[in-house]
């Protein structure tokens, strides 16, 4: 028995920052930054911290699934941007839930929620667990150089979080790396700073690849055709990367979630926001077929197609 999901939740910093306010500070454009990539705004962390979003999405989700944190049996985060090196955002968000299971982090960059997902489901395989709370934070806004206009545009901050009960929701999940550091690496090359130095064209090429070839492969595996798929969650990088996809698929793109304009790249949280924000829209239906497919620093990948049955008994 694996895991079905039983709730979700969210949380974004309290400021806007529009493609007009980033022209203040760099030599770009309103009309660049949407034609190229669908953003129109992102939210930056301003007093928020990686606890107060993580902990506001996990409360959300605990209430939407009516679970109460104590009967947590394993709380996974999956960040590359929290706030100390140890102790780990999962047991910081632990204590401040009350809850008293084992706690970790894991860090598979856009890519973390699936991750996340794929770990928990062999944790409900094995018997280990029957409520896991999965929370997925970033806010690559401390790795931007803001004097970059090739990368600063892209990025935005948030969190969201599922939590997990044994059933049959999961269908099949798929997780893979290629090791790779020059076409997309967040760290100190010299510059004082662990900014994100990132080849956008390069990380478009394998985006665009690895959706069109996962999405159809993980849907074989699940036993499903593309026509039997209700939405598609794409990792939200870029709206030509899900446009792009789209084509290549037999998919109709009106299948295909897309809120980057409001968010922009949160990273982890990208898909777990869009997914809480379809389920508080009453836009998931039990017995519906959702896919979802990330990618990103790694470079890392991975694809769950899971059946929405978050009303079942
Ligand atoms: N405003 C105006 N002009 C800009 C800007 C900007 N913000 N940024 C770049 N330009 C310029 C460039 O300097 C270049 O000018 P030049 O031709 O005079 O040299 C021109 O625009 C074209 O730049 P390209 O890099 O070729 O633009 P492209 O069409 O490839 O779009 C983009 C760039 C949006 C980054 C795209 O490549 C992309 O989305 N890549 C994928 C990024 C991604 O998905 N990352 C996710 C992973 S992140 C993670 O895992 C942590």
């Amino acid at each position: 028995m694996s895991f079905r999901i039983l709730g979700t939740g969210s949380s974004v910093p309290k400021k806007i920052v529009t493609n007009d306010d980033l022209c203040k500070i760099v030599d770009t454009s309103d009309e660049w930054i949407t034609s190229r990539t669908g953003i129109k705004a992102r939210y930056i962390t301003e007093e928020e911290t990686p606890l107060s979003l993580s902990y506001e999405a996990a409360t959300k989700a605990l209430k939407d699934a009516k679970v109460d944190a104590k009967d947590l049996d394993l709380i996974i985060c999956a960040t590359l941007s929290a706030e100390y090196q140890s102790p780990s955002l999962a047991c910081l968000v632990q204590k401040e839930l009350g809850a008293v299971c084992p706690a970790v982090d894991i860090n598979a960059a856009c890519t973390g929620f699936i991750y996340a997902l794929d770990m928990a489901d062999s944790y409900f395989k094995s018997g280990k667990c029957k409520k896991v709370l999965v929370v997925a934070f970033d806010a690559l806004s401390k790795f931007v150089n803001w004097k970059d206009r090739s990368t600063c545009v892209l990025f935005g901050d948030g969190c969201g979080a599922v939590v997990l009960g044994e059933g049959k929701g999961l269908l099949h999940s798929q997780v893979h790396a290629q090791g790779d550091m020059s076409s997309l690496l967040i760290g100190d090359l010299g510059d004082g700073k662990p900014y994100i130095h990132m080849i956008g064209k390069e990380i478009y090429k394998f985006a665009v690849s690895t959706g069109s070839t996962e999405i159809p492969d993980a849907i074989e595996k699940a036993g499903l055709k593309q026509s039997d798929v209700d939405h598609v969650i794409l990792h939200q990088a870029n709206r030509r990367i899900m446009e792009a996809v789209a084509e290549r698929l037999e998919i109709e793109k009106d299948k295909f979630a897309i809120n980057i304009e409001e968010y922009g790249n949160t990273c982890s949280a990208s898909i777990p926001l869009t997914l809480d924000k379809m389920n508080r829209n009453n836009l998931l239906k039990d017995g519906q077929i959702i896919v979802m497919t990330a990618f990103g620093g790694g470079l890392t990948s991975g694809t769950c197609v899971i059946e929405w049955n978050k009303g079942e008994k």
